[in-house]
């Protein structure tokens, strides 16, 4: 028997889910909640006709079929959704970044230990083949003494996209390009090296001026590692290009770019080197150019990991406290930010973080 999933936000990037869903052989969509009704009908509609319709969370968490809830709805909510879920006794897993806060986030990881939920984080790109053949030269120690990683995003978002939801150009609200776009690859430089123990960030609006928030970062980043590295990510950049994670140690090197190896190289080459070098996907879709130009397979990946999780009784594969040091450096990106200054890690302090002055 497939396991019940239901997803809580049935907007822009919930047939994403709902793909994913419909194409695991171990999951199925058993229900669909959001407040705006019609939404959650035309999801079910389009892809699960028999799944059930709800308007409120607190009632779509004691249906029986479900047993695992998505929640995918804006930034800001996600921690009153993770919590009921937990309360309700069911697995969560939720859109990046979990919350808004370090707190909240603590406060949702700590209530689905209690329940014994599984709570895992759709931070989806670590699924990639090119990340895990990375990361287990990284633990292997291939690469030598790491000296620098870099993420490159540039991407493009029309102005519509940002007038589209009122959350989208509020930063409250998890708008802005640092938390909303390039949280998936602050959060591949942190599972890649580590956490960070410094950042020094700066922000601008480079094309979007009708909205007040930042759609363009650049910073610096000195891993506690010891290694050094850097993400410029930015919305505003015509017509939107495949990222580059750019990882350099003394003994060698790899950039994978979209989701497929540019580089793949060591001074002491392996057989196997030549199959590495090809694997991943150059053609997945990987939202460059648009929000919804994005392939459902690594969501599935997340989900069918989930199904085995609870099968097995184990953690899932990407677990919220993974994805808390990642959450950690982009709220220190914005401190840096208004400080003018680099900040220093752990944060303190980080409940201020989005009021209007330190
Ligand atoms: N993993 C990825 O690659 C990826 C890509 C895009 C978006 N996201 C994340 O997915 C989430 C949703 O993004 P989106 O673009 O689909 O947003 P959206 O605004 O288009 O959709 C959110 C939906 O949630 C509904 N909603 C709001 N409050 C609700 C509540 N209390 N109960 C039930 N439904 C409620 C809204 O009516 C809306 O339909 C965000 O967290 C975003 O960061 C992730």
């Amino acid at each position: 028997m497939p396991v019940g999933f239901g997803i809580v936000g049935a907007g822009m990037i919930s047939a994403l889910h709902a793909d994913a869903l419909r194409n695991s052989p171990k999951a199925e969509l058993a229900a669909v909640c959001d407040i705006d009704r019609q939404r959650a009908e035309q999801l079910t509609g389009d892809f699960a006709p028999d799944a059930n319709v709800y308007a409120k969370l607190d009632e779509m968490v004691n249906d029986p079929r479900v047993e695992v809830v998505n929640i995918v709805t804006p930034n800001h909510l996600h921690t009153d959704a993770v919590l009921a879920a937990a309360a309700a006794g069911k697995h969560v897993l939720c859109e990046k970044p979990p919350a808004m806060s370090l707190a909240d986030t603590d406060r949702m990881i700590d209530a689905c230990r209690r329940a014994r939920c599984k709570f895992g984080i759709f931070v989806q790109c670590r699924v990639r083949e090119p990340i895990q053949q990375m990361k287990r030269a990284l633990e292997e120690g291939r690469f030598g003494r790491i000296l620098r990683a870099d993420a490159v995003m540039k991407w493009h978002r029309t102005i519509e996209y940002y007038h589209r939801d009122a959350w989208r150009s509020d930063r409250r609200s998890g708008a802005g390009v640092t938390i909303q776009h390039a949280f998936h690859y602050i959060d591949l430089l942190q599972y890649l090296m580590g956490p960070a123990r410094a950042v020094d960030a700066r922000m601008c609006n480079l094309a979007h001026q009708e909205v007040e928030i930042e759609d363009t970062l650049e910073a610096s980043i000195e891993f506690a590692g010891g290694a050094g590295g850097s993400i410029v990510a930015s919305t505003a950049l015509w017509p939107g290009t495949d990222v580059r994670i750019e990882l350099y140690g003394d003994q060698g090197a790899a950039i994978m770019e979209g989701a497929a190896f540019s580089l793949w190289k060591f001074k002491e080459e392996r057989p196997e080197d030549e199959t590495i070098s090809r694997s991943g996907d150059a053609d997945q879709a990987a939202a460059g150019s648009s929000p919804t130009a994005l392939d459902s397979i690594d969501h599935q990946i997340v989900i069918d990991d989930c199904v085995d999780a609870i099968a097995e009784d184990r953690e899932v594969m990407i677990p919220c406290r993974s994805v808390r040091p990642s959450l950690e450096m982009a709220l220190a990106m914005y401190k840096s930010d208004k400080l003018h200054a680099p900040v220093t890690l752990p944060l303190e302090n980080e409940g201020s973080i989005w009021l209007p002055q330190l």
